[in-house]
């Protein structure tokens, strides 16, 4: 049986947090998931994955550069399957500055331009502020960024802006395409062979 593909990039690990929800809510639905950090994957089998959900933070305006070379070097065989993204960052936060609401879904465009990696759906997510993992100089950088940005400056405590309810939308929403492909659709790419093959509609589920 084929399996979901989450694979994350992260600097403090609320990317990781959200790939792990992403993850429970494709299995209660019935497929299997992995859960892997772009920089920890050496080898990888593409053809055991139905549908690929990737998802990073954004650093300094940009994604980790391990991340972007795994996309990069993998781009073709990503582009076989159904695949969602998510960024994850504050900027999102802003609702009401149109520059920065812009600036952050450059960011996502940039890199699929850089990586040549295009996904059916992407989105992003609200990340988090955790003061208690920052060491003494981030901290005093993010402190700076939330104070100009009218966000929350008490570092003694640490915060998170992720809405669930639209993780859950965005993971229903790529399991609807996994499905279309997989369950509904009378073919399906075949990643070892790079050739169509025909599916009968009437394959359980676990049986992909
Ligand atoms: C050093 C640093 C740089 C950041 N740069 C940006 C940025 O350029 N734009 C933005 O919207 N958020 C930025 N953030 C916020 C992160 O994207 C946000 O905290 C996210 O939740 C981090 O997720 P992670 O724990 O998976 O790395 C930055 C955070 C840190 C600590």
């Amino acid at each position: 049986m084929k399996r979901i593909l989450i694979v994350y990039g992260t600097a403090h690990g609320h990317t990781l947090k959200i790939a792990n929800k992403i993850a429970e809510l494709i299995r209660v639905s019935g497929w299997s998931a992995d859960v892997v950090c772009a920089d920890t994957i050496r080898s990888i089998t593409f053809e055991d994955y139905a549908g690929v959900v990737a998802g990073a933070s954004v650093q300094a305006s940009g994604y980790p550069k391990y991340f972007r070379k795994f996309i990069k070097a993998n781009a073709e065989a990503l582009s076989m399957m159904p695949g969602a993204f998510f960024s994850v960052c504050l900027g999102i936060l802003q609702t009401s500055n149109e520059k920065v609401q812009k600036e952050e879904r450059k960011i996502v465009t940039d890199f699929f331009n850089e990586t040549s990696w295009h996904p059916d759906s992407w989105t992003v997510f609200a990340g988090a502020l955790p003061y208690s993992k920052y060491g003494w100089f981030t901290r005093q950088v993010m402190w700076l960024i939330s104070k100009r940005a009218g966000e929350n400056t008490d570092t003694s405590r640490d915060y998170e802006y992720t809405d669930w309810n639209s993780v859950a939308d965005f993971t229903s929403d790529f399991l609807k395409a996994v499905n279309n492909v997989y369950l509904r659709s009378p073919s399906r790419h075949d990643l070892s062979s790079g050739n169509i093959l025909t599916m009968k509609s009437e394959i359980p589920l676990k049986d992909v």
